[in-house]
């Protein structure tokens, strides 16, 4: 294991004896991984600020062994003056106050890791806060200095430099520049934020830059960190010459539109130049003794587009988005699925699959709306008609077992086991994800499936926090939810999702390969992997299930039928 630090660097070097406790068995556990989303602020407050907490998530640790997962993957928790949640990151080597100290973290991956649980946590590469002193320093710079060559800075276009240098836009909404002013007081340049404004692109053609992260990376690997979750891994690398984004012809006046998905080429989103940092983060990672990980969070399309992130030499693991993505509909699930183990196999990585995470409407809501908005977009006391509710839970609750039935790698966002759906009546005043600032209320922003998760029915705050106080406000119907309303209940989605992961390592899904049976009709998914048949009905009517011993099902089961909106798993006879 070779541990050089950067010369230049002034980031602090850790040898951390917890180092000897990461789980070392080797084995690339990462391809039939359950990994579970911690999104530390809303999950379990330990110090009664109404904030979860290091602390909180380390005393709940427990019940993530209980559910049967094998990974937590922990957003941000790093310092950071928190106008994106977290996601703008003041320092990198640091944890926030308001999360708790570097020593509740160890504390807490060493439980962690005591439980059999791998811990990932999650890089912010593509921007920094404009509190990070690299961002401090490169504005106190003057122009064409090191410092202000750390991030985008470019003179603006017009007469006097008073319009942004091009017309992109930022996917919170509004132009992707701010001005700065000079010392003098007078207008400046103009930097570059794909998202808020609080959050500066960093340049990643600098090698300084390269040169910081890999150090990054080294900190948390000595701590023990299991692996890394690479936040924007789509957008490092811009187009040389920044480039205008090409409207259709026609669409000249429109606004080009900030969107996470690349479904369209812009500049900025999925250019050939960001592979070779995976390439160096590879090596990095194996320098570390164990079986570390990178996921790429590349909101990129195609599929056998995005399996560039996870070439041998590259990344690990990719997010599925495109399977988030696709709706509750037989013949679309049949193809997203080939689609994507054929791309991921294609290069010898595991497929994976995900339903919901912090940035996009809970699947048990989502699933009830045709079609969903956008990502991002949400959804608020104002729309209507309101998605249903029960459809909505039966249908997540169908999705999810047709989903941990694949082979591959799967994430499960904190509260999806409870079936909890969108916070949906959250009140204008308690928002706080910039995408509703940004669009001036327009669009309601990623709030709603960022609300504090119930844990104990009758406790204040659901027993999220003792003091009962709550960074979001609590729906009023949510002791339903509540894990202690739950665990023992025959049927509960919790028991539905415990008994899955259970089954589903029992029978080595992830390991597993899928072979489609193609006898039930157009509205049916129904494959098996290994041993087991997996019937997924999306369609309005029953359809008549074969002869065999039922191991789970989605909805209870009355006769030898599967009801509208239910998957079966079974052993056929
Ligand atoms: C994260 C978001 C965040 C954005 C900017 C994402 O994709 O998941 O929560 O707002 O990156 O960092």
């Amino acid at each position: 294991m070779t541990l050089e630090s950067a010369p230049e660097s002034s980031l602090p070097t850790n040898e951390n004896p917890l180092a000897e406790t990461a789980l070392s068995t080797g084995s690339e556990w990462w391809r039939s991984a359950v990994i579970y989303q911690i999104y530390p602020r809303s999950f379990a407050d330990g110090n009664g600020d109404g904030i979860g907490d290091l602390a909180g998530i380390r005393e709940r640790l427990p019940a993530l062994a209980d559910l049967g997962v094998d990974a937590i993957w922990l957003s941000p928790f790093f310092t950071s003056p928190q106008n994106d949640a977290g996601y703008d990151v003041a320092d990198y080597c640091d944890v926030d106050p308001l999360f708790g100290t570097l020593d509740d973290f160890d504390q807490l991956e060493r439980e962690a890791h005591r439980l059999d649980l791998r811990v990932i946590v999650d890089l912010v590469p593509n921007h920094t806060s404009d509190q990070h002193a690299w961002f401090i320093e490169a504005l106190a710079a003057p122009e064409g200095s090191a410092e202000r060559g750390r991030y985008i800075f470019r003179d603006g276009q017009g007469d006097s430099g008073e319009l942004p240098p091009n017309n992109w836009e930022s996917v919170f909404g509004g132009a992707a520049w701010t001005r700065t002013t000079n010392a003098d007081g007078t207008p400046g340049q103009w930097f570059l934020h794909l998202f808020d404004s609080s959050q500066p692109d960093l340049d990643w053609s600098n090698p300084w830059v390269r040169e910081q992260f890999r150090e990054i990376l080294r900190f948390w690997l000595r701590r023990g960190v299991d692996g890394f979750r690479v936040d924007v891994a789509h957008g490092l690398i811009k187009a040389d010459g920044l480039p205008d984004v090409n409207l259709p012809s026609g669409e000249e006046e429109d606004s080009p539109g900030g969107s996470m998905n690349q479904a369209v080429d812009v500049p900025y989103w999925a250019q050939a130049g960001v592979h070779e940092i995976y390439r160096d983060w590879h090596l990095v990672l194996e320098e570390f003794e164990g079986d570390r990980v990178l996921c790429a969070e590349a909101w990129v399309e195609p599929l056998a587009k995005l399996a560039d992130w996870v070439r041998p030499d590259e990344m690990h693991q990719a997010f599925n988005f495109s399977y988030l993505e696709t709706p509750w509909s037989a013949p679309a699930i049949r193809s997203v699925v080939d689609e994507s183990i054929s791309a991921f196999h294609g290069v010898n990585a595991p497929s994976t699959w995900v339903l919901s995470n912090h940035d996009v409407i809970r699947h048990s809501t989502r699933l009830a709306m045709s079609p969903p908005p956008p990502q991002g977009t949400g959804v608020g006391p104002r729309d209507e008609p309101k998605p249903n509710e029960a459809l909505g839970l039966q249908r997540a609750r169908a999705a999810s077992l047709l989903m941990l039935a694949l082979p591959g790698s799967s994430y499960v966002y904190q509260g999806e086991e409870l079936g909890l759906p969108e916070a949906m009546e959250l009140p204008d005043d308690a928002r706080q994800d910039p995408t509703f600032f940004r669009h001036a209320g327009e669009k309601y922003g990623r709030d709603g499936c960022r609300v504090p998760i119930p844990w104990e029915a009758e406790a204040p705050s659901y027993g999220f926090s003792t003091t009962g106080s709550s960074w979001l406000p609590q729906p009023g119907d949510w002791a339903q939810y509540a894990r202690d309303s739950q665990t023992g209940i025959p049927g509960s989605t919790l028991e539905l999702y415990t008994l899955a992961l259970q089954l589903r390592r029992e029978y080595g899904f992830g390991l597993g390969s899928l072979e489609w049976l193609d006898t039930y009709g157009d509205d049916v998914v129904a494959f098996t992997n290994g041993d087991v048949t997996v019937i997924a009905n999306t369609g309005p009517v029953a359809v008549e299930l074969p002869a065999g011993d039922i191991l789970v099902s989605s909805e209870p089961l009355t006769e030898a039928a599967l009801p509208a909106d239910t998957t079966v798993w079974l052993i056929a006879r």
